[in-house]
Protein backbone atom coordinates (compact mmCIF):
# COMPACT_ATOMS: atom_id res chain seq x y z
CA UNK A 1 0.00 0.00 0.00
CA UNK A 2 0.93 3.41 -0.77
CA UNK A 3 1.82 6.55 2.09
CA UNK A 4 -1.63 8.31 2.21
CA UNK A 5 -1.60 10.76 0.69
CA UNK A 6 -3.57 14.31 2.19
CA UNK A 7 -6.82 16.28 0.42
CA UNK A 8 -8.29 19.71 2.12
CA UNK A 9 -11.94 19.59 0.69
CA UNK A 10 -13.41 23.56 1.55
CA UNK A 11 -17.17 23.46 2.01
CA UNK A 12 -16.56 19.92 3.22
CA UNK A 13 -20.28 19.88 5.37
CA UNK A 14 -22.53 21.48 2.24
CA UNK A 15 -23.88 20.37 -0.77
CA UNK A 16 -21.41 19.08 -3.12
CA UNK A 17 -19.11 18.08 -0.06
CA UNK A 18 -21.45 15.58 0.50
CA UNK A 19 -21.35 13.85 -2.51
CA UNK A 20 -18.20 14.16 -2.76
CA UNK A 21 -16.22 13.15 0.61
CA UNK A 22 -17.40 9.62 0.22
CA UNK A 23 -16.24 8.87 -3.28
CA UNK A 24 -12.64 10.40 -2.67
CA UNK A 25 -12.72 8.17 0.71
CA UNK A 26 -13.69 4.81 -1.54
CA UNK A 27 -10.94 5.54 -3.22
CA UNK A 28 -12.92 6.21 -6.94
CA UNK A 29 -10.42 9.97 -7.23
CA UNK A 30 -7.20 8.81 -6.53
CA UNK A 31 -7.27 4.90 -7.30
CA UNK A 32 -7.92 1.89 -5.00
CA UNK A 33 -4.15 1.36 -3.94
CA UNK A 34 -4.15 5.17 -2.48
CA UNK A 35 -4.88 6.22 1.22
CA UNK A 36 -6.31 9.62 1.81
CA UNK A 37 -6.18 12.09 4.90
CA UNK A 38 -9.16 14.27 4.46
CA UNK A 39 -8.79 17.10 5.61
CA UNK A 40 -12.15 18.81 5.65
CA UNK A 41 -12.68 22.80 6.31
CA UNK A 42 -15.79 24.95 7.02
CA UNK A 43 -16.52 28.35 7.66
CA UNK A 44 -16.06 28.74 11.75
CA UNK A 45 -19.98 29.01 12.42
CA UNK A 46 -20.99 26.45 14.84
CA UNK A 47 -24.09 25.03 12.33
CA UNK A 48 -21.30 24.79 9.99
CA UNK A 49 -18.33 22.90 12.33
CA UNK A 50 -21.48 21.19 13.92
CA UNK A 51 -22.77 19.57 10.04
CA UNK A 52 -19.09 18.74 9.45
CA UNK A 53 -18.86 16.52 12.74
CA UNK A 54 -22.11 14.44 11.21
CA UNK A 55 -20.57 13.72 8.03
CA UNK A 56 -17.17 12.82 10.06
CA UNK A 57 -19.17 10.46 11.75
CA UNK A 58 -20.69 8.75 8.86
CA UNK A 59 -17.02 8.61 7.12
CA UNK A 60 -16.08 6.68 10.17
CA UNK A 61 -19.18 4.34 9.51
CA UNK A 62 -18.76 3.67 6.41
CA UNK A 63 -15.15 1.65 7.32
CA UNK A 64 -13.45 2.49 4.23
CA UNK A 65 -10.05 0.99 4.28
CA UNK A 66 -8.47 3.61 2.34
CA UNK A 67 -9.25 6.64 4.77
CA UNK A 68 -6.17 6.66 6.76
CA UNK A 69 -7.35 9.81 8.74
CA UNK A 70 -9.69 12.96 8.99
CA UNK A 71 -9.28 16.83 9.95
CA UNK A 72 -11.90 18.66 10.62
CA UNK A 73 -11.32 22.36 10.73
CA UNK A 74 -12.19 26.43 10.53
CA UNK A 75 -8.33 27.42 10.52
CA UNK A 76 -7.09 27.27 6.50
CA UNK A 77 -3.56 27.44 8.17
CA UNK A 78 -4.13 24.13 9.62
CA UNK A 79 -6.84 22.34 6.81
CA UNK A 80 -4.33 23.31 3.81
CA UNK A 81 -1.07 22.18 5.76
CA UNK A 82 1.35 19.78 3.74
CA UNK A 83 -1.77 18.92 1.19
CA UNK A 84 -0.73 17.34 -1.79
CA UNK A 85 -4.43 18.72 -3.55
CA UNK A 86 -6.59 21.44 -2.25
CA UNK A 87 -10.81 21.08 -3.90
CA UNK A 88 -11.52 25.00 -3.34
CA UNK A 89 -15.62 23.92 -3.40
CA UNK A 90 -16.72 26.26 -0.02
CA UNK A 91 -18.37 29.47 -1.55
CA UNK A 92 -21.75 30.68 -1.87
CA UNK A 93 -23.67 29.37 -4.71
CA UNK A 94 -26.31 31.36 -7.40
CA UNK A 95 -29.99 31.45 -6.47
CA UNK A 96 -32.35 32.07 -9.61
CA UNK A 97 -32.22 34.81 -11.55
CA UNK A 98 -28.27 35.37 -10.75
CA UNK A 99 -25.43 34.85 -13.30
CA UNK A 100 -22.33 33.08 -12.10
CA UNK A 101 -20.07 36.44 -12.42
CA UNK A 102 -22.80 38.01 -9.85
CA UNK A 103 -20.65 36.14 -6.74
CA UNK A 104 -17.18 37.66 -7.85
CA UNK A 105 -17.27 40.23 -4.91
CA UNK A 106 -18.22 38.01 -2.33
CA UNK A 107 -16.24 34.58 -3.32
CA UNK A 108 -13.23 36.20 -4.54
CA UNK A 109 -12.46 38.10 -1.42
CA UNK A 110 -12.52 33.81 0.19
CA UNK A 111 -9.84 32.38 -2.79
CA UNK A 112 -7.56 35.57 -2.08
CA UNK A 113 -6.89 34.34 1.26
CA UNK A 114 -6.89 30.31 0.34
CA UNK A 115 -4.27 31.06 -2.26
CA UNK A 116 -1.90 32.65 0.18
CA UNK A 117 -2.68 30.45 2.96
CA UNK A 118 -2.06 27.36 0.24
CA UNK A 119 1.46 28.96 -1.02
CA UNK A 120 2.54 29.31 2.47
CA UNK A 121 1.17 26.22 4.17
CA UNK A 122 0.96 23.26 1.66
CA UNK A 123 2.97 20.89 0.28
CA UNK A 124 5.67 22.00 -2.73
CA UNK A 125 3.21 19.29 -5.26
CA UNK A 126 0.26 20.65 -4.02
CA UNK A 127 -2.61 20.71 -6.87
CA UNK A 128 -5.82 22.87 -6.68
CA UNK A 129 -8.90 22.19 -8.19
CA UNK A 130 -11.60 25.11 -7.96
CA UNK A 131 -15.09 24.43 -8.11
CA UNK A 132 -16.52 27.28 -6.09
CA UNK A 133 -18.29 29.79 -8.74
CA UNK A 134 -17.09 31.51 -11.28
CA UNK A 135 -14.44 29.24 -10.88
CA UNK A 136 -12.03 30.31 -13.79
CA UNK A 137 -11.53 33.42 -12.13
CA UNK A 138 -11.56 31.97 -8.76
CA UNK A 139 -8.54 29.77 -10.01
CA UNK A 140 -7.11 33.24 -11.75
CA UNK A 141 -7.91 35.31 -7.78
CA UNK A 142 -5.75 31.77 -6.09
CA UNK A 143 -2.73 31.58 -8.12
CA UNK A 144 -2.35 35.16 -8.34
CA UNK A 145 -1.33 35.00 -4.50
CA UNK A 146 1.27 32.33 -5.20
CA UNK A 147 4.87 33.09 -4.54
CA UNK A 148 6.51 29.33 -4.08
CA UNK A 149 3.98 27.58 -5.91
CA UNK A 150 3.22 27.77 -9.84
CA UNK A 151 -0.21 29.10 -11.59
CA UNK A 152 0.01 25.89 -13.56
CA UNK A 153 -0.78 23.87 -10.45
CA UNK A 154 -4.29 25.36 -10.51
CA UNK A 155 -6.72 24.34 -12.09
CA UNK A 156 -10.88 24.62 -12.73
CA UNK A 157 -13.46 22.50 -13.29
CA UNK A 158 -15.12 22.18 -16.24
CA UNK A 159 -15.90 19.10 -16.68
CA UNK A 160 -19.34 19.01 -15.97
CA UNK A 161 -19.72 21.04 -18.67
CA UNK A 162 -17.89 17.91 -20.60
CA UNK A 163 -20.39 15.61 -19.17
CA UNK A 164 -23.31 17.24 -19.98
CA UNK A 165 -22.39 18.10 -23.67
CA UNK A 166 -21.62 14.60 -24.11
CA UNK A 167 -24.63 13.32 -22.85
CA UNK A 168 -26.53 16.17 -25.12
CA UNK A 169 -24.95 14.96 -28.17
CA UNK A 170 -25.38 11.19 -26.99
CA UNK A 171 -28.92 11.72 -27.17
CA UNK A 172 -29.44 12.87 -29.71
CA UNK A 173 -27.74 10.41 -31.90
CA UNK A 174 -29.47 7.78 -30.05
CA UNK A 175 -26.17 5.80 -29.11
CA UNK A 176 -24.58 5.65 -25.64
CA UNK A 177 -22.00 7.89 -23.72
CA UNK A 178 -18.95 5.87 -24.22
CA UNK A 179 -19.34 6.38 -28.32
CA UNK A 180 -18.62 10.29 -27.49
CA UNK A 181 -15.05 11.46 -27.68
CA UNK A 182 -12.89 14.40 -28.02
CA UNK A 183 -15.39 16.66 -26.54
CA UNK A 184 -13.95 19.77 -25.47
CA UNK A 185 -14.76 22.54 -23.41
CA UNK A 186 -13.30 26.00 -24.88
CA UNK A 187 -13.72 29.17 -22.18
CA UNK A 188 -15.68 30.21 -19.46
CA UNK A 189 -17.84 27.49 -17.06
CA UNK A 190 -20.66 29.94 -17.97
CA UNK A 191 -23.42 30.15 -20.62
CA UNK A 192 -21.01 31.93 -22.96
CA UNK A 193 -18.70 28.35 -22.90
CA UNK A 194 -18.11 26.87 -26.15
CA UNK A 195 -18.84 22.70 -26.80
CA UNK A 196 -16.48 22.00 -29.83
CA UNK A 197 -19.09 19.59 -31.58
CA UNK A 198 -16.64 20.10 -34.60
CA UNK A 199 -13.60 18.21 -33.01
CA UNK A 200 -15.94 15.46 -31.63
CA UNK A 201 -16.35 12.56 -32.63
CA UNK A 202 -19.12 9.19 -32.58
CA UNK A 203 -18.10 6.16 -32.62
CA UNK A 204 -14.89 7.49 -34.33
CA UNK A 205 -16.18 9.59 -36.98
CA UNK A 206 -17.01 13.51 -36.61
CA UNK A 207 -20.14 14.46 -35.08
CA UNK A 208 -21.11 17.20 -37.76
CA UNK A 209 -21.44 14.17 -40.16
CA UNK A 210 -23.23 11.88 -37.50
CA UNK A 211 -25.69 14.04 -36.37
CA UNK A 212 -25.81 16.44 -39.12
CA UNK A 213 -28.31 19.07 -38.21
CA UNK A 214 -25.57 22.10 -37.53
CA UNK A 215 -28.33 24.46 -36.55
CA UNK A 216 -28.83 22.34 -33.23
CA UNK A 217 -24.99 22.35 -32.97
CA UNK A 218 -24.56 25.68 -33.37
CA UNK A 219 -27.68 26.82 -31.35
CA UNK A 220 -29.41 24.36 -28.63
CA UNK A 221 -26.93 22.41 -28.12
CA UNK A 222 -24.08 25.30 -27.07
CA UNK A 223 -27.71 26.83 -24.96
CA UNK A 224 -28.74 23.45 -23.25
CA UNK A 225 -25.20 22.98 -22.10
CA UNK A 226 -24.54 26.68 -21.43
CA UNK A 227 -27.60 27.26 -19.56
CA UNK A 228 -27.68 23.44 -17.59
CA UNK A 229 -26.41 25.20 -14.15
CA UNK A 230 -29.57 27.51 -14.49
CA UNK A 231 -32.11 24.70 -15.37
CA UNK A 232 -31.20 22.97 -12.61
CA UNK A 233 -31.81 25.75 -9.98
CA UNK A 234 -35.22 26.35 -11.43
CA UNK A 235 -35.53 22.65 -10.97
CA UNK A 236 -33.92 21.96 -7.85
CA UNK A 237 -34.41 24.94 -6.06
CA UNK A 238 -30.28 24.48 -5.36
CA UNK A 239 -27.52 23.80 -7.57
CA UNK A 240 -26.29 21.06 -8.93
CA UNK A 241 -24.54 18.51 -6.37
CA UNK A 242 -24.24 15.01 -6.87
CA UNK A 243 -23.31 15.62 -10.55
CA UNK A 244 -20.64 18.29 -9.59
CA UNK A 245 -19.18 15.90 -7.11
CA UNK A 246 -19.27 13.77 -10.04
CA UNK A 247 -17.46 15.87 -12.49
CA UNK A 248 -15.09 16.87 -9.61
CA UNK A 249 -13.89 12.95 -9.37
CA UNK A 250 -13.42 12.60 -13.08
CA UNK A 251 -11.33 16.19 -13.21
CA UNK A 252 -8.90 14.80 -10.66
CA UNK A 253 -9.24 10.98 -11.37
CA UNK A 254 -7.97 12.26 -15.52
CA UNK A 255 -5.28 14.95 -13.75
CA UNK A 256 -3.48 11.86 -12.30
CA UNK A 257 -4.13 9.45 -14.76
CA UNK A 258 -1.07 9.87 -17.60
CA UNK A 259 -2.44 9.61 -21.39
CA UNK A 260 -5.90 10.61 -20.20
CA UNK A 261 -7.36 13.55 -22.47
CA UNK A 262 -9.80 16.04 -21.03
CA UNK A 263 -11.26 19.79 -20.93
CA UNK A 264 -9.83 21.91 -17.39
CA UNK A 265 -9.47 25.43 -16.73
CA UNK A 266 -5.89 25.97 -16.93
CA UNK A 267 -3.86 29.85 -17.44
CA UNK A 268 -4.25 29.96 -21.03
CA UNK A 269 -0.86 31.47 -21.71
CA UNK A 270 -2.19 33.54 -25.08
CA UNK A 271 -3.23 29.68 -26.60
CA UNK A 272 -6.22 29.46 -28.89
CA UNK A 273 -6.51 33.29 -28.68
CA UNK A 274 -7.41 33.46 -25.44
CA UNK A 275 -5.90 36.50 -23.00
CA UNK A 276 -2.89 35.10 -21.72
CA UNK A 277 -3.83 35.92 -17.98
CA UNK A 278 -7.20 34.27 -18.03
CA UNK A 279 -8.09 30.36 -16.33
CA UNK A 280 -9.85 29.20 -19.59
CA UNK A 281 -11.00 25.46 -20.44
CA UNK A 282 -9.30 23.64 -22.96
CA UNK A 283 -7.97 20.08 -23.68
CA UNK A 284 -5.44 18.45 -22.14
CA UNK A 285 -3.34 15.72 -22.12
CA UNK A 286 -1.93 14.36 -18.50
CA UNK A 287 1.95 13.82 -18.97
CA UNK A 288 2.79 12.53 -15.49
CA UNK A 289 0.40 12.48 -11.90
CA UNK A 290 -1.08 16.19 -11.22
CA UNK A 291 0.71 17.69 -14.68
CA UNK A 292 -0.72 18.28 -18.39
CA UNK A 293 0.52 19.59 -21.54
CA UNK A 294 -2.72 21.80 -23.21
CA UNK A 295 -3.12 20.27 -26.36
CA UNK A 296 -2.20 22.87 -29.17
CA UNK A 297 -2.83 23.33 -32.85
CA UNK A 298 -6.66 21.74 -33.09
CA UNK A 299 -8.35 23.29 -36.05
CA UNK A 300 -11.12 26.04 -35.15
CA UNK A 301 -13.16 27.31 -37.89
CA UNK A 302 -14.68 30.56 -37.71
CA UNK A 303 -18.44 29.55 -35.64
CA UNK A 304 -15.46 28.11 -33.22
CA UNK A 305 -13.30 31.12 -33.10
CA UNK A 306 -16.26 33.96 -33.18
CA UNK A 307 -17.41 31.76 -29.97
CA UNK A 308 -14.05 31.94 -28.31
CA UNK A 309 -14.00 35.65 -28.59
CA UNK A 310 -17.07 36.09 -26.71
CA UNK A 311 -15.99 33.62 -23.92
CA UNK A 312 -12.64 35.12 -23.70
CA UNK A 313 -14.09 39.04 -23.42
CA UNK A 314 -16.21 37.54 -20.38
CA UNK A 315 -12.80 36.25 -18.65
CA UNK A 316 -11.30 39.30 -19.19
CA UNK A 317 -13.98 41.26 -18.03
CA UNK A 318 -14.34 39.42 -15.13
CA UNK A 319 -10.60 39.60 -14.54
CA UNK A 320 -10.92 43.55 -14.85
CA UNK A 321 -13.79 43.54 -12.27
CA UNK A 322 -11.41 41.62 -9.53
CA UNK A 323 -7.86 43.19 -10.23
CA UNK A 324 -8.11 46.15 -7.73
CA UNK A 325 -8.67 43.26 -5.29
CA UNK A 326 -5.16 41.53 -5.82
P1 LIG B 1 -23.39 24.97 -0.31
O1 LIG B 1 -23.87 26.31 0.10
O2 LIG B 1 -24.27 23.78 -0.14
O3 LIG B 1 -22.02 24.63 0.42
C1 LIG B 1 -20.96 25.53 0.44
C2 LIG B 1 -20.23 25.28 1.74
O4 LIG B 1 -19.05 26.06 1.70
C3 LIG B 1 -21.03 25.73 2.97
O5 LIG B 1 -21.07 24.65 3.89
C4 LIG B 1 -20.23 26.90 3.51
O6 LIG B 1 -20.27 26.99 4.92
C5 LIG B 1 -18.83 26.57 2.99
N1 LIG B 1 -17.92 27.72 2.86
C6 LIG B 1 -18.22 28.98 2.47
N2 LIG B 1 -17.11 29.75 2.53
C7 LIG B 1 -16.09 28.95 2.94
C8 LIG B 1 -14.73 29.16 3.20
N3 LIG B 1 -14.17 30.36 3.07
N4 LIG B 1 -13.97 28.11 3.62
C9 LIG B 1 -14.53 26.90 3.80
N5 LIG B 1 -15.84 26.63 3.57
C10 LIG B 1 -16.60 27.65 3.14
O7 LIG B 1 -22.94 25.11 -1.85
P2 LIG B 1 -22.60 23.95 -2.89
O8 LIG B 1 -23.87 23.58 -3.59
O9 LIG B 1 -21.80 22.90 -2.23
O10 LIG B 1 -21.73 24.77 -3.96
C11 LIG B 1 -20.45 25.25 -3.63
C12 LIG B 1 -19.91 26.12 -4.78
O11 LIG B 1 -19.71 25.31 -5.95
C13 LIG B 1 -20.83 27.25 -5.22
O12 LIG B 1 -20.06 28.41 -5.51
C14 LIG B 1 -21.47 26.71 -6.50
O13 LIG B 1 -21.91 27.74 -7.36
C15 LIG B 1 -20.27 25.98 -7.08
N6 LIG B 1 -20.55 24.99 -8.12
C16 LIG B 1 -19.66 24.92 -9.17
C17 LIG B 1 -19.84 23.99 -10.16
C18 LIG B 1 -18.88 23.91 -11.32
O14 LIG B 1 -19.14 23.16 -12.26
N7 LIG B 1 -17.76 24.62 -11.31
C19 LIG B 1 -20.93 23.11 -10.12
C20 LIG B 1 -21.82 23.20 -9.04
C21 LIG B 1 -21.62 24.16 -8.04
C1 LIG C 1 -23.60 24.36 -12.50
O1 LIG C 1 -23.17 24.53 -13.64
O2 LIG C 1 -24.50 23.53 -12.25
C2 LIG C 1 -22.99 25.13 -11.36
O3 LIG C 1 -22.03 26.02 -11.82
C3 LIG C 1 -24.01 25.79 -10.50
C4 LIG C 1 -24.63 27.00 -11.18
O4 LIG C 1 -24.65 28.08 -10.57
O5 LIG C 1 -25.10 26.86 -12.31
Amino acid sequence: MKSPIRVAITGAAGQIGYALLFRIASGQMFGPEQPVILHMIEVPVEKAMQGLSGVAMELDDCAFPLLAGMVQTSDPRVGFKDVNWALLVGAKPRGPGMERADLLKDNGKIFIEQGKVIDAVAAHDCRVAVVGNPANTNAMIAASQFRRLKPENVSAMVRLDQNRAVTQLAKKANVATASVSDLFIFGNHSPTMFSAFHLAKINGKPVPEVIGHHEWLRGEFQETVGKRGAAIIAARGASSAASAANALVDHVRDMVTPGRVHSIAVKSNGLYGFDPDVWAGVPVRTTTPGSYEVIKDLPLDDFAKQKIAVTNKELTDERATVLPML
